[in-house]
């Protein structure tokens, strides 16, 4: 086999965002640009020789091509094995059980999660290590300072590999693996779920469930998983078969996005658990026959009832929830005295605290709930959890979900996102609540007054590693929050996220809308952001 070594100049914008580098396909097409990223990473790495890589990624438009140019990097930088997705296919959280279940070095997953695809869409990429989770702060900051000075890569003249065909092909002295992209993770399910009392209660007919999986990843999983070992009936997963463009749709498993789900939940004869997933398969909503559960809720009440499935029967040692996330989880781990972790918005905190065995459950109020079992998010494993409660609980999710408010209060949480605004915009709306920040505390505005106001920082506990300026939070005495953040994840101007949460203890006053419920907070929020005026929108452009 040969090798080349070619030369090539940086790109100037290759810095990882909240979750992996994402941009337009177009941006990805230009010359050297997917070369450049994955060459800056091997530099990074150092080490590469003789080592175990997994590939594979969500199939979106674009998949199949960059793994073959990833390939051929790989091969050219010594690396001993790859193990790819049949297909080029790998969910996020199958990527992340597959590194670790096989030891290897890291594996790069081709995603850009709930973004849209397609030619004219988005496309990405990250780089994991061998916890099985995205690489650390400090991998991405090398990998962008190496992007903007590379000057060469290697690359092996071959030609593009069969991703199709499962088995082995041996180049010289590297192994090229295509495996079943469903097994070793639908393994891994069975060990953690009771598999037979699910699968009882679907076959009876007592728990019935609609899974969308929204023409993306978790097709495949859900169909063999729900449909094959557990005996959901035929049909119970919709828009199973994965697409480069999802259908022309938006992978977001959110009330918007999959209303296809949400419809159907709603209707007359609605299932017992609806639920979907995302474009890479981390992300999960869930739902009731009428009934919707926020993510933030949900992570508390897997919280609560965890020690009652076969995965978690030894309980939990901690919680971890990203910062905007409501603090419902907080109060089921003080119940149970365990610790509870604030971290900043992205799955890569949590690995620090999973891996130190600090925390068994971790989630974000982005549809993202997990486990130490991987280091991803999981949604199809999230789905799992549920019909496992449901088939031992024997209630159904909103009686489930009114309990646990009974027990510990409801925390009435929403998030309104502004897209597309002007960059520059957005900054100085950011700005000028960073201005604000001394003079908030003891302010009072109605019924809430002000008892903190920061720029949230967080210091990693295991590492000591600091992130700054994480999202600005302020907090009222009766313990509601307002935050604001700009994502990390857009490809198009700047996206502000506002996060509003009020706590109720009261059983009698958990019934009500909870756009109502927060709609002082929210107007506070505006004022105080002065989003309409700053953004040019005069309203959100999506609300979960
Ligand atoms: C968003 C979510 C965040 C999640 C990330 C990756 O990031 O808010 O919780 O970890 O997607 O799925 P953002 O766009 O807000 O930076
Ligand atoms: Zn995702």
């Amino acid at each position: 086999m040969k090798t080349a070594t070619r030369t090539t100049s940086p790109y100037p914008d290759q810095k990882p965002g909240t979750s992996g580098l994402r941009k337009k396909v177009k941006v990805f097409r230009q010359p050297n640009y997917l070369e450049n990223f994955v060459q800056s990473v091997f530099d990074v790495l150092g080490d590469a020789a003789g080592k175990t890589l997994v590939l594979g990624g969500d199939g979106r438009y674009f998949n199949r091509e960059a793994l073959q140019t990833i390939v051929k990097i790989a091969v050219a930088n010594g690396v001993g094995k790859l193990l790819i997705g049949q297909g080029g296919l790998l969910s996020t959280p199958a990527a992340s059980c597959v590194i670790r279940k096989y030891k290897a070095h890291g594996g790069f997953i081709l995603s850009a999660s709930h973004n849209p695809g397609g030619p004219e869409e988005d496309f990405g990429i990250k780089y994991n290590v061998s916890n099985g989770g995205p690489a650390p702060e400090n991998f991405t900051n090398a990998v962008y300072a190496r992007s903007l000075d590379i000057a060469e890569y290697r690359i092996a003249e071959l030609p593009d590999i069969d991703l199709d065909k499962i088995g082995v092909t041996q180049i010289d002295a590297v192994a090229i693996e295509i495996i079943d992209p469903v097994a070793d993770y639908a393994e891994l399910m069975g060990h953690l779920f009771d598999f037979p009392l699910i699968s009882q209660a679907l076959k009876a007919g007592s728990i019935t469930l609609c899974f969308d999986a929204m023409h993306a990843i978790t097709g495949p999983y859900a169909r063999r998983i729900l449909e094959e070992k557990l005996g959901a009936s035929a049909g119970s997963v919709i828009n199973a078969i994965p697409k480069e463009d999802f259908g022309g749709g938006h992978p977001d498993p959110n009330l918007v996005h999959a209303h296809v789900l949400a419809e159907r939940m709603y209707g007359s004869s609605a299932p017992t658990l609806g639920a979907a997933s995302d474009g890479d398969g981390d992300r999960n909503m869930v739902m009731g026959s009428r009934f919707f559960v926020t993510p933030s809720d949900s992570l508390a009440v897997l919280a609560a009832n965890a020690h009652l499935l076969p995965g978690y029967k030894a309980g939990l040692r901690g919680v971890a929830r990203s910062m905007p996330t409501s603090q419902a989880v907080d109060r089921v781990a003080r119940a149970m005295g365990i610790d509870v972790y604030e971290t900043p918005t992205g799955w890569k905190f949590f690995g620090n605290l999973l891996d130190d065995k600090r925390i068994t459950l971790c989630g974000e109020e982005s549809f993202g709930t997990g486990s130490d079992h991987v280091r991803e998010k999981d949604g199809l494993w999230a789905v799992l959890f549920w019909l496992n409660l449901i088939a031992i609980k024997k209630q159904s999710v909103s009686e489930i979900v009114r309990d646990h408010w009974r027990r510990f209060g409801r925390d009435y949480y929403s998030r309104h996102d502004y897209e597309g605004i002007e960059t520059a915009r957005a900054d100085g709306l950011i700005e000028n609540l960073r201005s604000q920040l001394a003079e908030l505390p003891g302010k009072t505005f109605g019924d809430y007054t002000v008892s903190y106001a920061d720029d949230f920082r967080y210091v990693d506990p295991v590492d000591g590693s600091v992130s700054e300026k994480q999202g600005i939070r302020i907090g009222f005495e009766n313990g509601s929050r307002i935050v604001f953040r700009l994502s990390g994840t857009g490809t198009e101007g700047a996206t502000l996220r506002i996060y509003v949460e009020r706590y109720e203890r009261d059983p009698e006053r958990h019934g009500q809308d909870t756009q109502e419920a927060l709609a002082d907070l929210i107007a506070l929020a505006r004022n105080l952001s002065q989003v309409h005026e700053r953004s040019g929108l005069d309203k959100p452009t999506v609300i979960t």
